[in-house]
């Protein structure tokens, strides 16, 4: 009788290597590893040979990077998608994708399990399980790392034991890339008082350099052009991790709540990604109105928790896109800024569908906003506090009269 097969997401590391040997061996499985590339920077040419070595029967490559780009990262820049308001969702954007490539290999390879290399301690499992429950619950997912209740040094005996070749054990971090941006966490980085050194960094440059423009240009909410040339989004993104990473933007030291209640420190490197969701916020202030802003804040919001906490393929997730969309007609226009030593300074923009008056801002006599029109307004506006600080005064005195009695 013939093994079964199981799809593996590979990356070539410790953790999915060690997973091909434990499902050869322990599950008694045939295994496919298959990687999907983001822009994650990788030498794929090395992850083939390494599933080669490891007995892999078959390793496939997926170029997703555009994909990526124009299906998950747009939505997120409509939605100026950042959890706890800090993290650009980089790794938690991309699981959905590659949970449906996995997939995908799975039933066209006539595999009986698919399997991850997540721990059972971080966000990735959740991610990586639910969305590939959506997708075809008939499918078992396994995850080796988690059902071994391993840790990186057992790991790393596991590793010798089973004649793994090993490179990554020097390692001082765990980090996960794609286009999005790098996180950075694990060894020293684990103690949250100590400063982030250099040397975790690969985008972003430390050495000062003369302050350089960027004009950034949006339609319907999405990134079109960057200093006066068009361009597709993943080729805008690639030129805005070099040109805003030689000025050290984009840097975020972040103490993470996990879906797992654990707290966690990370350290982000997302140049393009903070420099095109600063841009995007700043031109919808110019062109949406004050009550699409205030709302929108909150279902942005809401979008960014549903992705983090492994809930892209939830009907709201798709309902809150809707919302956004409607929102983004207007969100057409270019955004100007400047890079200086780590900061990112919006200096100027300019829309069609601009709401910003210059008739009704100006302090000149050209002005022509009618100011008496100010007063009965204020009247109106503060009524209710004005009432309710005078009843509050009020019966206190009538209290204090009430005690004397
Ligand atoms: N905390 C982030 C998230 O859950 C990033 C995790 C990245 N993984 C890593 N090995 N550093 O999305």
């Amino acid at each position: 009788m013939s093994k079964k097969k199981v799809v593996l997401a590979f990356s070539g590391g410790l953790d999915t290597s060690v997973c091909v040997k434990y499902l050869q061996n322990n599950h008694k499985m045939d295994v496919i590893t298959a990687t999907v590339d983001c822009g994650q920077d990788d030498d794929f040419d090395e992850i083939r040979k390494k599933s080669k070595i490891l007995g892999a029967i078959k390793h496939i490559n997926i170029d997703a990077k555009k994909e990526f780009a124009e299906m998950y990262v747009r939505k997120s820049i409509k939605a100026n998608g950042l959890y706890q308001g800090k993290y650009p969702l980089a790794t938690a954007l991309v699981r959905p994708l590659i949970a449906e490539k996995i997939m995908k290999i799975a039933r066209q390879e006539n595999a009986a399990a698919v399997a991850h290399g997540c721990t059972g301690k971080g966000n990735d499992q959740v991610r990586f399980d639910i969305g590939m429950s959506c997708i075809d619950p008939s499918i078992k997912i396994i995850a080796p790392i988690r059902e071994l209740n391993l840790a990186r040094d057992l790991e790393i005996k596991y590793a010798k034991k089973n004649s793994i070749p090993l490179k990554d054990e020097i390692k001082k971090y765990s980090t996960d890339t794609n286009m999005w941006g790098r996180a950075i966490e694990a060894g020293i980085l684990e103690d949250p008082w100590i400063e982030a050194p250099e040397d975790v960094f690969s985008l972003v440059k430390f050495k000062e350099i003369p302050a350089e423009y960027l004009e950034l240009e949006f339609e319907n909410g999405t990134p079109v052009g960057v200093d006066n040339q068009k361009m597709n989004l993943m080729d805008i993104i690639t030129y805005l991790n070099i040109k805003a990473g030689r000025h050290g933007i984009g840097v975020i030291d972040h103490i993470e709540d996990r879906v797992i209640g654990i707290k966690t420190r990370e350290i982000y490197e997302a140049p393009a990604a903070h420099t095109i969701i600063e841009a995007h916020k700043d031109l919808e202030q110019l062109v949406l109105t004050k009550h699409e802003l205030r709302f929108k804040q909150i279902v942005d919001n809401q979008w960014s928790w549903m992705v983090y906490s492994g809930l892209w393929f939830d009907p709201l997730r798709e309902d809150l896109d809707r919302f956004i969309d409607a929102t983004q007609n207007r969100v057409t226009g270019k955004v100007k800024m400047k890079m200086q030593n780590g900061s990112l300074k919006v200096v100027g923009r300019k829309s069609t569908n601009s709401l910003y008056r210059q008739s009704l801002a100006t302090y000149t006599s050209e002005s022509i906003f009618d100011q008496n029109l100010a007063k009965g307004f204020i009247e109106l506006w503060g009524m209710e506090t004005v009432i309710a600080n005078r009843l509050s005064n009020n019966l206190s005195t009538g209290r204090k009269g009430e005690n004397k009695k």
